[in-house]
């Protein structure tokens, strides 16, 4: 699909169809459409009432077939209602049968603020076309060839401009999709880390990229995370990236961004039973999102350095793996108590974070699908978020909010950490059964932050995917929620 941007429609365009939007209202249902339009000699239609999401197909001409698309009440359409309006519209246009299409954006625009809608619009379209059909042997070809874009009020440099930065983005996210749904045969640690550094070598500039193999993890002394390597057949990797923008104000900021990048997560000798182990290749999502947050930034130009690091490998069984029982001491000396070998995310991020530290960023934020009761407390929509600095959750709040992404703070309590206290070693990997899992995984990461570095953790497992209610996002499968909350705070911090 091509996407066009115009101010006119051409004779020479032979649109199929043509799609515009009404708003609700008492004079008319089809109050958007201009004199000029074949469409203005309807009034109104019947059974029409341009509430939003509802959809009637006109022929004004026999050459002509326009799709109205209500969009209800103008006072109370919001960014994501325009967001989830366009996904939706897009998607049961591209399941037709027209070649050329044409939207008139203006229709769409609800106040002012018509840039960033018209950004939305994109935004919404490139989102909702995504599809991971690599191993279906018949793909569902889209019909759609050329979709233009028309709009008065957006110049064509304009519409360019804004085109450039959402790319930034949606590119980025069905990147980080992609490799969410790749299958843990063909996405192992090895091959990850391979994929990233190509990506980074072909798409970014002013990114410097280090990937540790076993031997140099070994040397740092990331035994967390060679603990849950061990019973793997395929050596960890940590993909360690700095981009270090050409110019750097004196509000610049370094940025660390932490990511789980668990290939697939069988539990270890705490073998998860085969229900819930079915899906565990999106167990590398977080290392996903914050790459694709820190791609985003990196073609945005961001004014601030960023280092992303993700610690890689998959968490299998094999006569190596820890046993439960076994006492690792972490990179920063802590020693743990491995009680639950499915508790393998935070050992990983305990390491990465302590050398993420040692970069001395200004924050770190880290996202993980690290616990099964955030699915539990906030269903599949809600990211849970903690940390240790309220500013820091503030801004990262902000940041959701403004993008509609939801993201919810958990508190952090003593006697959370009272709970990961062990018997033999100074913290153990899990608490007590069932309860505030999520929160117990915040505390396990949090010994190892040092020097008061403010830091957010993020658990993404509910959100990490099959976000059914968001038409931008596929039904089934990776959905990139976050990476555009992280890629805001990212841009603006
Ligand atoms: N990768 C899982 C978390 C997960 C579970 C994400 C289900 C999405 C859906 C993680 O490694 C894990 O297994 N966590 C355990 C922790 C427990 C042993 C303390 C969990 O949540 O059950
Ligand atoms: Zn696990
Ligand atoms: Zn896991």
């Amino acid at each position: 699909m091509e996407l066009i941007f115009a101010q006119e429609i051409k004779n020479t365009d032979q649109v199929d169809l043509n799609v515009l939007s009404s708003f609700q209202s008492k004079e008319s249902n089809l109050n958007s459409i201009s004199k000029t339009n074949p469409l203005s000699r309807f009034k109104s239609v019947k059974n029409f009432k341009a509430e939003y999401n509802q959809q009637i197909m006109l022929t004004p001409d026999e050459n002509t077939t326009c799709l109205i698309n209500g969009l209800g009440d103008k006072t109370k359409l919001t960014n994501e209602k325009l967001r989830r309006n366009v996904a939706s519209l897009y998607k049961s246009i591209k399941a037709k049968n027209y070649s050329v299409v044409a939207i008139d954006a203006d229709s769409f625009f609800f106040n002012n603020n018509s840039k960033h809608q018209y950004s939305i619009l994109i935004e919404a379209i490139l989102l909702a076309d995504y599809t991971f059909e690599k191993y279906k042997l018949k793909k569902n070809e889209s019909k759609i060839k050329k979709l233009i874009l028309v709009s008065k009020k957006i110049s064509i440099k304009e519409a360019n401009e804004i085109f450039e930065k959402v790319n930034c983005v949606t590119e980025s996210i069905n990147f980080a999709r992609d490799l969410i749904n790749e299958v843990p045969n063909v996405l192992y640690s090895t091959q990850y880390a391979k994929i990233i550094e190509q990506d980074v070598k072909e798409n970014l500039k002013n990114v410097s990229v280090k990937i540790l193999n076993k031997e140099q993890i070994k040397k740092e002394q990331m035994n967390l995370l060679l603990s849950v390597n061990a019973g793997s057949a395929h050596e960890p990797r940590v993909v360690h990236l700095t981009y270090q923008p050409k110019k750097m104000s004196k509000t610049s900021k370094h940025i660390a961004l932490v990511g789980k990048g668990i290939t697939f997560d069988t539990g270890g000798y705490s073998l998860k039973p085969g229900d819930a182990m079915a899906g565990m290749k999106f167990d590398m999502g977080g290392s996903a999102t914050v790459y694709a947050a820190f791609r985003a930034a990196v073609l945005a130009g961001s004014e601030n350095k960023i280092t992303c690091i993700m610690a890689i490998t998959d968490n299998a069984v094999n006569s190596n793996a820890t046993f439960p029982d076994s006492v690792i001491t972490g990179r920063n000396g802590k020693t743990v108590e491995i009680l639950n070998t499915d508790a393998e995310g935070r050992l990983i991020l305990a390491d990465a974070l302590d050398y993420a530290c040692d970069q001395k960023p200004d924050a770190i934020i880290d996202a993980a699908t690290l616990t099964g009761a955030c699915l539990i407390a906030f269903g599949k929509e809600v990211c849970a978020m903690l940390g240790n600095d309220e500013k820091l959750i503030k801004s990262m709040k902000a940041s959701a909010e403004e993008v509609d992404e939801y993201l919810w703070q958990l508190p952090i309590i003593q006697e959370y950490r009272d709970d990961i206290k062990s018997k033999v070693a100074e913290i153990k990997n899990i608490g007590s059964p069932r309860m505030a899992g999520t929160a117990i995984g915040a505390v396990f990461l949090e010994h190892f932050i040092k020097n008061d570095i403010a830091w957010v953790h993020l658990d993404i497992a509910g959100v990490c995917e099959a976000q059914s209610h968001l038409p931008y996002c596929p039904p089934h499968g990776a959905s990139g929620v976050m990476v555009r909350t992280i890629y805001n705070y990212v841009m603006n911090v």
